[in-house]
């Protein structure tokens, strides 16, 4: 008996007058995921004009959220979402985890107020498939009840141990999952890692170059979160869902933001989280492709119209594999010329 449930009734609705799930995710333009404290009216206010500035906005009710705030920030975060129109601007939310007193609330509450404007729910400190389960169920009932006319995607965070060991299942577990982001604030104390800091690297986590006489052995770190992204970023790839990479916390460090967020781009990721104002323009910077990248994507696309047989262009080899790599380039590109007019110009797309 296979574990999960069978092709056929894979894509059913869980409830009777729920919206059918979709086969296809959606395909959007997701380079930051931008996170509001919706109990704060001031940032609340911002709204309006942040929508055109971002892809995603995320009202976030967990971690962060002191846990005499959490009505507070569920009732904001209602309003928020009914008092703006985010037109092609992704709205999400990050409720509580499922252990915590405040989640059925956040669930019921947010669904049955703005369900049909909510995109997205990402779950936190998803360990397995069954986190996936519970979810899913209580939305079908729930989009029933409240005749919500588009399936809520679920988007977890890769953040326990446990969730590690089962992302291909986490992946797989229902038409609604959207993706995955790394939580490596989270997983780095559930896994007893030896670390303070949101993301990053860590000086200490480095190889050695050998000893060569007197001279001083020089040390190149390495990055803390290079298997954790790869495994994710398969599992999401396989099962056609989208990975992320999440927070990066030091607000004073751009650079090491952009290259922590770059290492998951080239890895296949499609976004990450914005936590601070300033990392909207890292995350657009390093999520819209290099502009040299998609003119020689472009190149590749034009010299195999058909995609198949072998050129050389500037004495590198093309065939239909690398006509798949630019594939992916170009049409991210495209994606993205059709939401920035300012990079429209500048792909000349
Ligand atoms: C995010 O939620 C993290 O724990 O890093
Ligand atoms: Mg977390």
């Amino acid at each position: 008996m296979p574990a999960g449930r069978t092709p056929r009734q894979f894509f059913r609705p869980l409830a009777i007058g729920a919206p059918a799930p979709l086969r296809e995710q959606p395909v959007r333009l997701e380079r930051m995921i931008h996170f509001v404290p919706p109990h704060i009216e001031k940032m609340r206010a911002k709204i309006p004009a942040m929508i055109n500035q971002v892809d995603v906005i995320l009202g976030n009710l967990e971690d962060a959220i002191p846990a005499d705030q959490k009505d507070a920030a569920r009732q904001g975060f209602i309003e928020m979402a009914r008092d703006n129109d985010f037109g092609a601007t992704g709205l999400w939310t990050r409720i509580n985890c499922l252990n915590s007193p405040w989640v059925l609330d956040d669930i019921i509450e947010v669904v049955s107020a703005v369900g049909e404007k909510l995109d997205v729910i990402m779950l936190p400190k998803v360990d397995g498939a069954w986190d996936i389960h519970y979810l899913d169920q209580l939305l079908a009932q729930l989009e029933a009840r409240h005749g919500i006319s588009k399936p809520i995607g679920i988007h977890a965070i890769l953040e326990t141990a446990e969730g590690v060991m089962n992302v291909e299942d986490i992946a797989a577990a229902s038409p609604r999952m959207h993706g995955m982001s790394l939580g490596p604030a989270d997983l780095a104390a559930f896994r007893g890692m030896k670390t303070t800091r949101v993301g990053g690297g860590h000086p200490d986590y480095q190889v050695l170059a050998d000893a060569d006489g007197d001279k001083p052995r020089v040390g190149f770190q390495q990055d803390l979160w290079h298997y954790t992204v790869a495994k994710m970023v398969d599992a999401c790839a396989s099962y056609g869902i989208k990975a992320f990479y999440g927070p990066f916390g030091d607000f004073s460090d751009p650079a090491a933001c952009e290259a922590q967020f770059r290492n998951a781009f080239l890895q296949g990721c499609h976004g990450a989280w914005s936590l601070h104002p300033s990392q909207i323009d890292i995350a657009k910077k390093v999520y819209s492709p290099d502009p040299g990248e998609v003119a020689f994507a472009k190149r590749i696309l034009d010299a195999m119209p058909d995609g198949t047989g072998a050129v050389m262009i500037d004495g590198k080899m093309q065939d239909d594999a690398t006509w798949k790599q630019a594939k992916v380039i170009y049409d991210l590109a495209e994606l993205v010329a059709a939401k920035d007019p300012e990079y429209a110009e500048i792909y000349g797309i």
